[in-house]
Order: structure tokens, then sequence, then C-alpha cells
């Protein structure tokens, strides 16, 4: 048992938000405020409909109501956020909108300045590199094991970080991504002993792994390992409303808390929304809840399942730890002899109304959830059954497009100088040669092909068959 459910036992878990929200809901005023559909009344009907009119009346912004504020917290807002900060194991916690980007871009425009130097991994985020367009921060660039197999990155060594870090002085931050976005898991304990051998913070983008303080089963947080700073992308496993997410300062951080939270009040809208607030807050509550602990255990037994049953067939194959790395066992990363992840991911879509998290290049990316049953996965079972056992073969098309970038990118320009500078959008076939000026990282996984200051080289175009014009730095 762990001790979030040890205490959990001894009184009713507090979910401050839903109950100022909830008593907010039970005693109307009259509304001379934003937002102006007024309860829902100046809408369309048919969307009231389908969203029920309960979601509407309680769509609210912060101010109203004793609902507290969100810069600075207070009230409701400031307490969910404590209890957040607790129950995830750390000095301070951020609410935040907008996503986890929300919170990378706050980290980068906070705590790094122009010219600094700051080592991440090649497949970090994208957001990461939209805060260094901000501050003007240069990236230094780890590449990962590349699991060619697999077609995806891989874990990010300690030796690759102590190695960059030895040999560049001027070092101010090292950021990981952990997990992969196909739940590949770094050795995140030796990097940060490293880091701090260096006195340089560590930032780990864990937007994928906010259920890790939950389940013995799980890896274990980096905020329990020594990072200065994570993120958390709750509305992607943790069970909160799209675009929620948490950022937070760890115990013993070196960063200057003041200095995100100045640059969060900047990015963030000034009117937050209650609901996606209260989503934040509910989500924790249930994860420190028996119920939430059951569910996060079945979601565990439900992916050791699909592992087990997959185990079992010819074709189908599921990423497994290996040397040097762990895994995710609620992510189940597959691929099929023969068939491109995209092929798969349509046969399990057309055939059997089956929707994956994702798919690449060579296989797809499947989430063992908090929500799902186990009749959803002895379903999704019985088809992948199916499949194993037929002549499915790929259809070629498919195959021209890549979709997971795994480049090493080579810099001519800083990435904001490149960013700002002059631009011109030239035909695709033209750019080989030139200096990209924008940002191509499609979603999911969110990882550049292309940034502002690379070289574009024959190499991108596999990855940009959807894009005739490119946006380059303009001759002088
Ligand atoms: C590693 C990583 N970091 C950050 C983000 C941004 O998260 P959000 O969608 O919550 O803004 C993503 C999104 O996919 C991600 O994969």
């Amino acid at each position: 048992m762990t001790n979030v459910t040890k205490n959990q036992k001894i009184s009713k878990i507090k979910a401050p938000i839903v109950d100022a929200l909830r008593q907010a809901y039970e005693n109307p005023t009259y509304q001379f405020h934003i937002p102006g559909h007024t309860r829902g009344g100046g809408t369309l009907p048919d969307f009231k409909k389908l969203i029920g009119a309960k979601a509407l009346s309680v769509d609210t912004t912060d101010e109203f109501d004793n609902l507290g504020t969100l810069h600075p917290a207070t009230g409701p807002i400031k307490e969910a956020q404590e209890l957040a900060a607790k129950a995830f194991g750390a000095k301070k916690t951020f609410f935040l909108l907008n996503g986890s980007t929300a919170g990378n871009l706050a980290l980068a425009m906070g705590l790094t300045k122009k010219g600094q130097k700051i080592i991440t991994n090649r497949n970090c985020h994208r957001s990461v590199l939209t805060g260094m367009i901000i501050s003007g921060a240069e990236p230094l660039w780890l590449i990962p094991k590349r699991f060619e197999d697999w077609g995806i990155w891989g874990n990010v060594t300690p030796e690759s970080v102590e190695e960059m870090l030895s040999s560049h002085g001027d070092v101010s931050m090292v950021w990981i991504t952990n997990p992969t976005y196909e739940g590949v898991v770094s050795d995140i304990k030796s990097i940060s002993a490293i880091c701090k051998k260096y006195k340089v913070p560590l930032i780990v983008d864990e937007a994928h792994a906010c259920l890790w303080n939950f389940n013995k089963h799980l890896p274990t947080s980096a905020l329990k390992l020594g990072a200065d700073a994570v993120v958390h992308s709750l509305h992607k496993t943790g069970g909160s409303m799209s675009q929620s997410s948490m950022l937070h300062i760890s115990e013993n951080s070196i960063l200057d808390t003041g200095e995100v939270e100045r640059a969060l009040k900047l990015l963030h809208t000034t009117s937050p929304s209650l609901i996606l607030l209260a989503s934040l807050d509910a989500a924790r509550a249930n994860l420190e809840s028996q119920r939430g602990q059951k569910q996060l255990e079945r979601a565990v037994k439900n992916a050791k399942y699909l592992r087990s049953e997959i185990e079992k067939m010819e074709h189908i194959h599921d990423l497994k730890p290996d040397f040097g790395y762990l895994t995710d066992v609620t992510k189940v990363f597959i691929r099929a002899d023969g068939l491109s992840g995209k092929r798969l991911e349509s046969i399990l879509e057309i055939e059997f109304g089956i929707e994956v998290e994702s798919a690449s290049d060579a296989g797809l990316l499947i989430l063992s959830n908090i929500g799902n049953t186990r009749q959803d996965f002895q379903y999704l079972v019985k088809c992948l059954q199916k499949i194993d056992q037929s002549n499915y073969s790929d259809i070629c098309y498919l195959e021209n497009k890549k979709h997971m970038p795994m480049l090493a990118p080579i810099i001519k320009k800083s990435l904001r100088e490149a960013y700002f500078s002059e631009k011109e959008t030239i035909p695709k076939d033209l750019a080989i040669g030139r200096i990209s000026a924008e940002v191509i990282a499609e979603c999911p996984p969110g990882i550049s092909v292309l940034l502002p200051g690379e070289l574009i080289t024959e190499e991108h175009l596999p990855y940009l068959t959807e894009y005739d014009f490119i946006e380059v730095v303009k001759n002088k």
C-alpha cells in the first residue's frame, strides 16, 4: 500500500476547486460578467444539448464566486496546487492551461537567457524549442540512442550527458525528455548525479509520466531522482481534461521559482477556465483515492495482459526494457512483421473500429489508460490475433511518407536569430541547401523535422511530403 493510500484512508480526499465550483453551481447569482454565454443561455442550443447545461453552468473563470485566482494563486486554486505538490512530491506545483507546452515555455522564458547553452535531447518536444526561441538560449544537441528496428528514438545515456558537460564549460542547464513518447525510460538518477557534479540544474520533461508517483510498478518520477523541475501532462494520462497540465518545482531545486511564476503569469490566459482547473484538482484527488489506485492497478494489469498475449503471437512484437533502459509498462509500442505502423493503424481503425494513440514508420503506440476496462483489452487482443493470423500486406503509397524524424540536425544559425530573420517561402525542392526559418514538428509526437537555423538536406524530404513550401532564411 502506498503512502498515498494510507493517508487517504484516514480522511476524505479533498478537492477544493471541485468543492468551490459545486458551491457556486448550487448558489447561483445574477451574472453580469464573462463568460457572456451566461450559463449556456447565449450559445447554440445544439451545443448546449451536446455538452450539457450543467457543464455550461460551471464554465466560469477565476475571481468570481469565491473560486480564487490563478495568478497569484489564491483561495481554492492555491489550496489545490498545494495538495497537488504534496501528492506529486514537489516543493511547489503550478497548474497549467495550454498544456505542458505552457510549462516548458515558462521554464525557458523564466530561467534561460540569450546565448546560454542548454543541453537537450534531439527528440525534445517542440515547446522546448519554442521556449528557447523566446529566450534566445541555444540548444546543444544530445543524440539519444536510435532503436532502428522500432523506428524510434531510445534512451539518453548518462555518459553522453557527462561527455557534453565536460567538453562545454559554459552549460546553463540540462533538459531531458523522459520517458520518450513511446515509453523508453532513461537513467535519470545517474543523469541527475552528473548534473549535480557539474552544478547544473536538470529539467525533466515528464509530459507522458504523470502516473509514476502513484503506482509501484511504474518507474520513479524525476522529482524523486534529483531533477529541479518537471512538467506533467495530466490531460494525457492522468485523467484531467484536455490542455490541463502541471509544472512542479522539486523540494531541493536550485531554480528560481519566482522567475518561473512570473513567466507563467505573462504566458497564461487572464481568463483561466475553472472547468480545466477543477479537472486538474479532480484528477489529483482521483489518483490519490482508492478508486484511482485501483484504476491505475487495472491499467498496469491490462498492459501486462496485452503484452503477455502479444508474446504468444507470431508476427506482432512489443517493445520491452533492455540493457540501459526501462520502459513504462502502460505504453505498449508494437510492430508487426511486414506492415508499417501506419498500415497496422489503419487496419485496426477501418476493420475493427479501434483508435490507437499514434503510429509511425515502424510501429504504433497503445496506451493502457486508467479509464480502460479489461473488456477493451480483450477486444484489442482478439483483433490483434486476427491480424497476426492473416496475410495483410502493405500499401506502398503509405510508405512514401516518413513519420518519425530521426535526424541529427546540422545547425547553421541560432534558433532565435533564424526564427526572427528576414524570411522567404520557397518550393520545397528548392529549399535543399537553405536554412530553415520555421519549426516543422507534426503532433504527435511534436518532435521537430526542421528547426530554425537548421540546414535543409535531402534527408528531410521524406518527412515533408505534405509540405509544398518551406520558410527559409532569406539570402543576403
Ligand atoms: C515530451 C512532450 N513534452 C511536452 C509536450 C506538450 O504537452 P501538451 O500537449 O500538454 O502541451 C508533449 C506533447 O505531446 C510531449 O510529447
